[in-house]
């Protein structure tokens, strides 16, 4: 809880006082994109489809092969709750919806499922893109199925496996426009997802990490992400972190407080 209070105010701290961005395609990306505060109709989308879900009196069986959760003590878990404390809320859905409209992306890929409410987002944002996403709990990745189906999303793959299994059996893989990853919060997981999905980024990929302060360890991570040799810009949102390959870009932090 320290961690993350302290980890806020320096992060506020740091947006204020870096707020003259003179990188030009960092301040386009945060006006035209992270703060752009317009309403989008299809917001409602997805409004309706998180409303389907915490509709729902399912309660699933959870093979956990993350971090395990602070919040449940048990694998018995009822959708709303899992809604409420694992997945995106409204405002991240958005910023994931904004995000694969202005970088105009047709490859996806999700590490973390759940119950699909960013896999819809990023579905519906760009419907000629082709999302994959990586769900290792069998009975999360069904309920998820169901509801992207029933929610006639159709450019999803959804795919039940560890984060680890597939990436080591999609080594020939093409290369991400996208990629978020949100699931299995372990520093040392972490830095190990990101190195397997460099071979599949190109310059002008963003890599989009949620929970970069769900714990010192996450944060370290993060702070080894952002001076590895092939990042060069990283843009701290706080509750997410994008990392750029853009090699006509020096390697520099920007701090974008939402
Ligand atoms: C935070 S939730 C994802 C939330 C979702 N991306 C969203 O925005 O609503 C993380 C999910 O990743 C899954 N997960 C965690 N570690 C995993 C691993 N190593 N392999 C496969 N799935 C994993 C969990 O079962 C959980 O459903």
């Amino acid at each position: 809880m320290f961690h993350l209070v302290f980890a806020y105010f320096s992060h506020l701290i740091k947006s204020f006082h870096l707020h003259g961005i003179h990188s030009p395609f960092i301040f386009q990306l945060e006006k035209k994109c992270l703060r752009d505060d317009s309403v989008k109709e299809s917001y409602e989308l997805l409004s309706r489809f998180r409303e389907s879900v915490a509709a729902s009196n399912v309660i699933l069986k959870i093979e956990d092969h993350g971090a395990g959760s602070k919040v449940f003590k048990t694998n018995e878990r009822k959708v709303n709750e899992i809604l409420r404390h694992n997945c995106s809320t409204e405002k991240d859905t958005r910023l994931l919806y904004r995000l694969c409209a202005y970088f105009e992306v047709n490859h996806v890929l999700e590490l973390g499922t759940s119950l699909g409410v960013a896999t819809h987002a990023m579905a519906v944002s760009r419907p000629q893109a082709q999302i994959t996403s990586v769900e290792g709990s069998p009975e999360v990745y069904e309920f998820a199925r169901r509801q992207l189906q029933e929610n006639s999303i159709q450019n999803v793959a959804l795919i039940c496996s560890t984060f680890k299994d597939f990436l080591s059996q999609h080594k020939e893989e093409k290369d991400y426009d996208l990629i978020y990853i949100d699931g299995h919060h372990d520093g040392d997981a972490t830095i190990t997802y990101f190195e397997s999905i460099l071979a599949h980024v190109h310059n002008d990929s963003v890599v989009v990490f949620d929970d970069i302060y769900w714990s010192t360890d996450m944060t370290r991570v993060w702070n080894e992400i952002c001076k590895h040799s092939k990042v060069t810009a990283s843009v701290d949102c706080f509750d997410f972190g994008l990392v750029f390959f853009r090699k006509e870009q020096s390697q520099e932090r920007f701090y974008v407080k939402l």
